[in-house]
């Protein structure tokens, strides 16, 4: 038998021979526009921290004042040690903000990725058949097979064909489930479609709204209040505009209690810490008085949609289409070179052959920023071809 050491390398090997080699980047300051990179300081162009909330003194001060009183680890699961005043005021401040209509109980989990596969480990077991949106994020897909259930991909955003495979439907329950915005393409699902045709066949529905949490809606709300309807179950996630980590679903207290008591990434895993914790609730607030930076961000991504001529768009992940995974390397590098920090999204992320420059902006970028990107990405697609 081959050594683990010699199966790796060929895997590894063959992998950069397909030209999908990664490497890490190395930060050394926090997510701003202006950020350290590998020793260099860059126009970030591609962070998630849509609000700039990652290092709002609000934020940052909560973190600071719990690690004095409550130290840095939680020292075991939400069931067993994990859970503090903090964790229970965060999850009332969750469903108080993001919940209504019934939907009153929030659970907090150590991630997004975690909140998804746990959610649908625990709800979609054998009576239930899922069906999946195809350019679902990678945590729903592992959710997806983690569940007992049976599961149905349907084809992104085709409701004709999730009706379709509803009717088919063999199981007691069935749940429908979407991205709120798409990862890759900043696109967002056609929530009031999806609950209604879910609705037609008394299937529940849940949303991953994880790049939706703060930047759609004019209040950051998200998905469900950027297009007015409820979900049965929205799995948020505090990493992305909220500025810290951790993911969170917004639920009915029934299920809430469902989750708690089943969950397995909830029971079996350690809870996040209560500097964590007190950052998340922290940034809730500065979200809930601060209606301005969401319309910053959004501004800030009519101004980049509009240079770009890319279609509009109301969500910040702003693909650039590029097509030929080499090409997108290349054109990532020469950004770099320019002092412009935007990566290229291959396969497996995306389609082969449809590899993408992904832009994000956040509310932190100023117009001449975004105008000074936009500018060189024109020029270098041009001279590249
Ligand atoms: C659509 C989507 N869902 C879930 C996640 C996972 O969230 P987290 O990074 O908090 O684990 C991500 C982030 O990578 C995401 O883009």
């Amino acid at each position: 038998m081959a050594s683990l050491d010699d199966v790796a390398d060929a895997r590894n090997t063959a992998w950069s021979g397909a030209g999908l080699s990664r490497s890490l980047r190395e930060f050394t300051g926090p997510q701003v526009p202006v950020a350290r990179i590998d020793g260099r300081r860059l126009l970030l162009f591609s962070s998630s921290n849509y609000l700039g909330l990652a290092t709002h003194p609000g934020v940052t001060g909560a973190a600071r004042a719990a690690l004095g009183v409550y130290g840095a680890g939680s020292g075991g699961s939400r069931l067993t040690t994990g859970t503090t005043d903090l964790h229970t005021r965060l999850e009332r401040r969750l469903a108080e903000f993001f919940g209504g209509d019934g939907h009153d109980d929030a659970v907090f989990f150590a991630t997004g990725y975690q909140a998804n596969v746990a959610v649908l480990q625990t709800v979609a077991g054998p009576d239930v058949t899922v069906y999946s949106d195809s350019l679902n994020h990678a945590s729903i897909i592992d959710g997806c097979r983690l569940a007992r259930a049976t599961v149905r991909v349907f084809p992104h955003g085709d409701l004709a064909a999730l009706d379709r495979l509803l009717g088919e439907c063999a199981t007691p329950h069935a749940l429908v489930v979407s991205d709120g915005v798409f990862s890759m393409d900043g696109d967002l699902a056609d929530l009031p479609g999806l609950v209604t045709v879910a609705g037609r066949h008394g299937a529940w529905t849940m949303v991953d709204d994880a790049h939706g949490v703060g930047t759609l809606g004019e209040t950051g709300r998200g998905s469900a209040g950027y297009h007015g309807v409820r979900p049965d179950i929205l799995v948020g996630t505090a990493s992305k505009a909220l500025g810290g980590e951790g993911g969170f679903v917004v639920c009915s207290p029934a299920v809430g209690t469902l989750l708690r008591n089943q969950a397995r990434g909830f029971v079996y895993s350690t809870a996040p810490s209560a500097p964590t914790v007190a950052a998340v609730a922290a940034a809730v607030d500065v979200l809930d008085r601060s209606p301005e930076l969401v319309s910053r961000l959004h501004a800030n991504v009519r101004e980049c949609t509009g240079r770009l001529g890319v279609r509009a768009h109301v969500s910040p992940i702003i693909p650039v289409p590029v097509g030929d995974e080499g090409r997108a390397m290349a054109l990532s590098r020469d950004l770099r070179e320019r002092g412009f920090f935007v990566p290229a999204i291959r396969w497996p992320t995306v389609a082969r052959g449809a590899a993408i420059l992904r832009v994000t902006v956040t509310a932190e970028h100023t117009p001449e920023q975004i105008r000074a990107l936009t500018g060189a990405l024109r020029e270098l697609t041009t001279r590249r071809g």
